[in-house]
């Protein structure tokens, strides 16, 4: 700086006056000071500021101090722009005055006066980025962002303001940074810069998850309200409801329930718009989501009704609460009453039964079922079903229709003397009816009747009389009350009479039997038929006859031990509990000539598997007995016929198995008398279809599968025959043993009754020496004949039961030894007879040794 010091020189011995520094330049806030300096007797020495105005000593900002006789001192504490200009010292000696002036400038560094730092901007504002400086002479302002200056010619965003402010227009979230405000002084090579954060805030964004949420209220179900919300910075979501009639935006004080965005435990009151809000420093965004709760139906009213039968109607209502409203259903067992899905709340439906007697009526959440006319039929339990979109209830409720008694039971009752019969009285009422028995208008059973007695059930009264006397049957009368009405009704003990007589249709004879076909009873007397009596005779013979035991749809009897080629009367009668009605005229007949047997009847009993038993009904004998019956079966479909099987004259049935599964088999029973064979009796039947699973488990139980069974049966029977062989060869000298002892060893065998042996065997030696093991039918046709063949008398029809036969055989064979062996020989018989029968059941063909 340019110093310049003013000194004057008035006088040679005049004062000098001289300041130190000669330059005055401070900067602003900076203090500084002055010194005067005089040269010469000076008394006074004085400081005037640039106003002109002498400086005292006592200012704040500027003080002045003498500190010697020819030196003071101008000190400018914290200088400021104000503190600029010329300062002058003058010093006085009486008349002699000198004095210097100094010139004081004060200059402004580079202040920045207001750069704060953050700012901070809403993206897309224009941002002004402040950054105010102050310096004398002014600064030159220079922004730099990340380490490059910043020229607006190049970017049409960036502008710097006249005022040194960076403007950025549309600010973004990428212009976010530092930036460095820089600020020079040319004239003094001054430079100062402030680093500024720049922040850019974004105004929220939400989006609700859904904007409509649906829950159904009091099942403990949570709803969840969800928004997402983003922004800088990140905003915080808060939830506020409309509270319709109050506020708009009422701050959503929330319950316990609704913690975050979880509606816990959803309450009907919970439903509503709920607003969610998004908030920053950037501002705030709201989204709604509304929360729709939906109430399973629930029927709040149902009560059980009553009427009376004939009323005009009644009415059954029921209530039910629900949301959406729930539409409200009847039923009545299997009938329904609806009245359709849409229920109208203004204008109520109808819904009307076919009969007209039913109304459906319904309005809201209440709806009413009548019944018009009320019939006893009405009563029972009637169905309320609630249902809407989300579920529905039921609820039952009982009609009670009272009704007057109804009563039912046949008016007739028949019995005779002695015979106690009940007469029923059968009473439908509600509430249950007391039931009372008159006779004459006398109450039943009282002192005079000890032949009586009332019993009661809930729904039936029974009145069991027992008729001493004719006076005991008549009309008795049974009379039933209740609270609605009373009804009696007469009922009648009828004497039960005897059955009138059947009358006899016709009769078809056979040789040893014949079948009486007959018309029931014209009149069964009041009571059921129990049996009938067949009487019959052979002319002028005493009668004989029988009771059959009564049939329901009777119309055949048999009658058996008829005469061949023989003439019979027979007459019948039919007997009630009363007793036994007239007999029927007689009818005439012949029994036929003695002939083969009638064709057997057949019948199948399946017997599980495959196997199958065949039973047979014995017909009529042709008059001379049945000596066996001959069975044959084979599956249809093959020509070959299974060996035949033979079965002695007592026999009702056959057991055919190991049968093929699945086949159709054809069976032929034929009986055989002496005259000859009977027609086959026929019968088809087909197998089951094969199991594919063998039920070992169920078949375990039962023990022994039926091959088993027949091994062991074999076994037995094995060991009997030796058994019976060998007691044959010792005792009667004959069988296997004694044919084998024979044949190969010319034994006669132990024992000393060989002659009669030889003579007992006579035809058998003889006969068939050759052949010693025979089947049962050859054996038996041969002694048959050799018995039937001798005496050749064709209406022999003694019975040929066994120990006759043995008889005759004896008979015929006098020369038989002692009574002992004959008693053997029976035994044995019989024995072995019994044996050929299992065998012939279990076997075909029956192979057997007999002596
Ligand atoms: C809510 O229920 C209404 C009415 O039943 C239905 O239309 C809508 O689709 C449901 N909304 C949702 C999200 O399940
Ligand atoms: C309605 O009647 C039924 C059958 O008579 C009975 O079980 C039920 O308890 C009754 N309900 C009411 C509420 O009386
Ligand atoms: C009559 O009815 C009662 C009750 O069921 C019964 O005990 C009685 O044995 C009956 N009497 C006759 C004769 O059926
Ligand atoms: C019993 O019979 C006697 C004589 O017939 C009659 O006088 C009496 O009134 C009868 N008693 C009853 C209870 O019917
Ligand atoms: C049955 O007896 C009662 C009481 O004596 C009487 O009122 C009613 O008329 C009688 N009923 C008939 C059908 O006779």
């Amino acid at each position: 700086m340019y110093i310049f010091v003013l000194s004057s020189f008035l006088h040679p011995a005049a004062i000098q006056v001289q300041i130190t520094p000669t330059q005055g330049e401070i900067s602003v806030g900076e203090s500084k000071f002055f010194l005067c300096e005089v040269v010469g007797d000076a008394k006074d020495i004085d400081w005037y500021d640039p106003s002109g105005e002498k400086i005292l000593p006592n200012r704040p900002d500027i003080s002045v101090s003498r500190n010697d006789e020819a030196t003071s001192t101008l000190t400018i504490y914290h200088a400021n722009v104000d503190s600029a200009g010329i300062y002058k010292c003058v010093a006085k000696n009486g008349d002699k005055e000198a004095q210097a002036t100094v010139q004081v400038k004060i200059f402004q560094k580079i202040t920045f006066q207001n750069a704060p730092t953050p700012q901070e901007f809403n993206e897309g504002d224009d941002a002004d980025i402040v950054c105010d400086v102050v310096s004398s002479p002014p600064a030159t302002i220079i922004w730099k962002y990340k380490g490059a200056t910043i020229q607006a010619s190049k970017d049409v965003r960036f502008k710097i303001l006249s005022n040194g402010h960076l403007q950025i227009r549309g600010i973004k979230k990428t212009d976010e940074g530092m930036y460095n405000c820089e600020a020079r002084v040319t004239a003094r090579g001054e430079i100062d810069f402030r680093m500024m954060k720049v922040i850019v805030n974004v105004l929220p964004t939400i989006r609700a998850r859904q904007s409509e949420v649906n829950a159904t209220a009091d099942v403990g179900s949570s709803a969840l309200l969800a928004c997402d919300a983003d922004g800088f910075p990140e905003p915080t979501v808060t939830w506020a409801q409309y509270v319709s009639h109050c506020c708009y935006w009422p701050v959503f004080n929330d319950r316990l329930r609704f913690t975050s965005d979880l509606i816990r435990h959803v309450k009907k009151v919970d439903e509503g718009d709920y607003t969610c809000i998004a908030k920053n420093k950037a501002g705030e965004k709201t989204e709604e989501v509304s929360l729709n709760v939906f109430v399973q139906p629930k029927i709040t009213f149902l009560i059980n009704q009553s009427a009376s039968e004939f009323d005009e109607q009644v009415t059954l209502t029921c209530e039910a609460s629900g949301d959406p409203t729930p539409a409200i259903s009847w039923s009545f067992g299997n009938r329904v009453f609806t009245e359709g899905e849409q229920a109208s709340w203004t204008r109520p439906d109808k819904y009307e039964s076919l009969d007209r007697n039913v109304v459906v009526r319904s309005h809201a959440r209440v709806s009413s079922l009548t019944l018009k006319n009320v019939q006893f039929t009405y009563a029972g339990q009637y169905l309320c079903t609630a249902s809407n979109s989300i579920g529905q209830d039921n609820r039952h409720m009982y009609l009670e229709v009272r009704y007057a008694p109804k009563i039912l039971g046949s008016v007739t009752v028949y019995t005779w003397e002695g015979n106690p019969a009940n007469i029923s009285c059968e009473v439908d009422a509600h509430p249950g009816a007391e039931v009372v028995w008159f006779r004459d208008g006398l109450q039943l059973p009282n002192a005079n009747t000890t032949n009586m007695k009332v019993y009661n059930t809930p729904t039936i009264s029974y009145l069991e009389i027992t008729p001493d006397s004719q006076n005991d049957f008549g009309s008795y009368n049974c009379t039933a009350t209740n609270v609605m009405g009373t009804e009696s009704k007469e009922f009648i003990l009828i004497q039960a009479e005897v059955p009138s007589s059947p009358e006899i249709q016709q009769v078809e004879p056979f040789s040893s039997t014949a079948v009486v076909e007959f018309e029931e009873p014209v009149s069964m007397g009041g009571v059921p038929i129990i049996k009938y009596r067949v009487q019959w005779r052979s002319l002028g013979q005493e009668w004989t006859g029988r009771e059959y035991d009564a049939e329901d749809d009777m119309t055949r009897i048999t009658i058996v031990d008829l005469k061949p080629e023989t003439t019979y009367e027979v007459k019948m009668s039919a007997i009630n509990g009363k007793g036994e009605g007239e007999s029927s005229t007689a009818s005439t007949f012949k029994t036929q000539p003695v002939r083969e047997p009638s064709a057997p009847k057949l019948e199948a009993k399946a017997q599980g598997g495959n196997s199958l038993k065949v039973n047979w009904i014995k017909q009529d004998d042709g008059g001379s007995p049945i000596k066996h019956y001959l069975v044959r079966y084979k599956a249809t479909h093959v020509s070959d016929w299974k060996p035949e099987i033979r079965l002695p004259h007592g026999s009702e049935y056959v057991l055919l198995s190991g049968l093929d599964w699945n086949t159709e088999y054809e069976v032929r029973v034929v009986a055989e008398n002496q005259q000859g064979k009977s027609k086959p009796g026929t019968l088809s039947f087909r197998t089951a279809v094969e199991p594919t699973t063998i039920p070992d488990a169920v078949d375990g139980g039962s023990g022994l599968g039926t091959g088993a069974i027949v091994g062991i049966l074999i076994v037995v029977f094995f060991l009997l025959l030796v058994g019976v062989d060998i007691t044959c060869y010792f005792l009667n000298k004959c069988g296997l043993l004694m044919c084998i002892a024979v044949n190969f060893c010319g034994k006669a065998g132990p024992g000393a009754k060989s002659k009669d042996i030889e003579e007992g065997k006579a035809a058998f030696t003889k006969d068939e020496s050759k052949e010693p093991i025979v089947e049962v039918r050859t054996e038996e046709e041969n002694t048959l004949n050799q018995e039937g063949g001798g005496p050749t008398e064709p209406n022999e029809t003694t019975p040929l039961t066994e120990p006759e036969f043995t008889h005759i055989q004896s008979k015929n064979k006098p020369s038989l030894p002692s009574t002992c062996e004959k008693y053997l020989n029976l035994l044995i018989l019989k024995l072995l007879h019994s044996l050929c029968s299992l065998w012939l059941d279990c076997f075909s063909p029956p192979q057997m040794f007999c002596c």
